[in-house]
């Protein structure tokens, strides 16, 4: 990990060492920037001290704001805390790192970007996926032309858990499928249409299906569901001259081509299959490059690719679909363009 003029990563604090949290904890621990875990949870943080020799650990966030070896702060707490925490460590001067989603309303994330633009302070929201070596790589093949034009798109995000209520299954997965279409397609949705059900909780939905139409003429859909036999994600780009698939749940090979052909006999299209290409990728666990780049970002001042304006956009279309869900999939037209 480069080092500042004084030698020293820029410190971190983490705050929330639950599920996720602890991931974040542990990369930060190995890339040396890491001071501080807050943890309300006595055993989280007893845990978080044998892991990590020489890290405090505190259970007050004020100990977090307060402390000048800390410069950045990761919120990996639950969703509806993520505003107001982030909002006290902007105050308070620190650079801030959420998890996704940014927080639980566009306007509660646009409060946000304005409160670190006053303060000159970097805002990063943790869509993962767009520093995952897969998405990267088909990132470069679709600016490069390598799959033409893309005609459409798919994400499925399935599994058994982690059950929610503070948010429901489209908040708590979809932000990553969203950044990800935006990045891949460089354009907003300009309509959604979200069906889903609730079966655990009355108002929380287990799982949605959300169609969208973009002015470029892509269609998309996406499914998200924590109530899934078993864990399955994947991403299909369907173009006009390959098709890509990102099996993130696949051992090997998570990103694979298809060069098939379609000839035109006597008016009707007939397919010629070819078989699949696997794309060679880089061997990094994709928290480590999320990391990596926000600590990067510390110290260039650079904004990070997933700043808090793209957490934002991705509320913004969180928000159309959870008002389509709530009209059971009546079509929400979105104002905001790119
Ligand atoms: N990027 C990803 O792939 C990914 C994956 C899973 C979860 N997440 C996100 O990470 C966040 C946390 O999810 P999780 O599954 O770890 O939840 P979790 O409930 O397992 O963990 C949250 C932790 O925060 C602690 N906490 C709550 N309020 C606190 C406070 N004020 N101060 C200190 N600690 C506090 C809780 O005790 C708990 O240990 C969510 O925003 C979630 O969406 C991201």
């Amino acid at each position: 990990m480069s080092r500042t003029a004084a030698g020293r990563v820029p410190g971190v604090a983490v705050v929330g060492a639950g599920h996720w949290g602890q991931n974040l904890v542990r990369v930060f621990a190995e890339l040396e920037a890491l001071r501080l875990v807050c943890e309300v949870d006595a055993e989280k943080r007893s845990r978080c001290a044998a892991s990590c020799p020489g890290v405090r650990v505190t259970e007050r966030f004020t100990d977090v704001l307060s402390d000048a070896d800390v410069s950045a702060v990761v919120i990996a707490t639950p969703a509806a805390s993520h505003h107001r925490l982030a909002r006290e460590a902007l105050a308070a001067g620190k650079d801030v790192f959420v998890e996704k989603p940014l927080a639980l309303t566009a306007a509660d994330g646009r409060d946000l970007v304005r409160a670190a633009q006053d303060r000159n302070r970097l805002l990063m929201v943790g869509h993962l996926l767009e520093y995952h070596p897969a998405v990267v790589a088909l990132k470069a093949l679709v600016d490069r032309g390598d799959l033409g034009k893309i005609q459409y798109l798919y994400s499925h995000r399935l599994n058994l858990g982690k059950f929610r209520t503070e948010e429901n299954i489209l908040w708590s997965f979809a932000p990553h499928d969203v950044s990800v279409m935006r990045l891949l397609l460089e354009e907003t949705p300009v309509e959604v249409s979200a069906h889903g059900a609730s079966y655990l909780h009355q108002a929380v939905a287990d799982v949605t299906v959300t169609t969208m139409k973009f002015a470029s003429g892509v269609r998309a859909h996406l499914f998200v569901s924590w109530l899934h036999p078993y864990k399955d994600q994947r991403l299909v780009v369907v173009a006009d001259r390959k098709m890509a698939v990102f099996n993130d749940t696949a051992e090997q090979d998570k990103l694979v081509l298809y060069s098939h052909e379609i000839d035109w006999v006597k008016r009707v299209p007939v397919p010629h299959r070819k078989p699949g290409e696997a794309v060679p990728l880089e061997a990094a666990e994709p928290l480590r490059l999320e990391c990596r780049h926000f600590l990067d970002c510390l110290q260039t001042r650079r904004t990070p690719q997933t700043d808090g304006a793209s957490g934002v956009r991705v509320l913004e279309i969180l928000e159309a679909c959870q008002a389509s869900l709530e009209r059971d999939g009546q079509p929400v037209r979105l104002t905001h363009a790119d």
